[in-house]
């Protein structure tokens, strides 16, 4: 068990789009699954991808209860979620603020789909098939996109909802899925 080291932005192995898993009886992956959520809960986030800690495999771990850090987040079923498939149900979008482990002090507004469909397997290769709205569909998106060498700066629109979580005006409730 082992509390990893964050990349951040401006690494080049966090734009690299991550290879599927082939083999979930390999105990590297059982291993990368514990080191994922000790560094997520040691980072106080809400989700990782396995990218952030320079692994390049289709893995990502979100969700929880209740968090303090932000007590008024709706709860996100604990997932680990491997090759994942994210599509959108409907067109709607929904703006809201992120942060990022990878790209601390910032935070800033993107648009995700409403409404989305989420495909994949779980740490013993079950399938996963879920719908997602609101937050959860947030923290779906934000931690997939990590898999395909995306970081949510790269999603902004409006670059005058962007900045420092301390110059930020206080009435930004920002979430940051991890
Ligand atoms: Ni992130």
């Amino acid at each position: 068990m082992t509390v990893r080291a964050i990349l951040h932005m401006g690494d080049p192995r966090l734009l690299e789009p991550a290879r599927p898993v082939s083999d979930f009886s390999d105990p590297a992956l059982q291993t990368l699954l514990v080191d994922m959520h000790e560094t997520m809960a040691a980072a106080g986030g809400v989700g990782l991808a396995a990218p952030q800690i320079g692994v390049g495999l289709q893995v990502v771990v979100f969700g929880f209860e209740r968090s303090d850090r932000y007590p008024q987040a709706e709860p996100v079923p604990r997932t680990v979620l491997i090759n994942p498939v994210v599509t959108p149900i409907g067109d709607d979008e929904d703006l809201g603020w992120e942060g990022c482990l990878s790209v601390p002090d910032l935070r800033g507004e993107v648009p995700r789909w409403r409404r989305i469909r989420y495909r994949g397997f779980d740490a013993a290769g079950r399938t996963i098939d879920r719908s997602a709205d609101g937050f959860h569909a947030r923290v779906v998106q934000h931690e997939c996109d990590h898999l395909a060498g995306v970081l949510y700066p790269m999603r902004i629109r409006d670059f005058r909802r962007f900045g420092f979580i301390d110059a930020l005006p206080p009435d930004v409730a920002a979430i940051d899925p991890d």
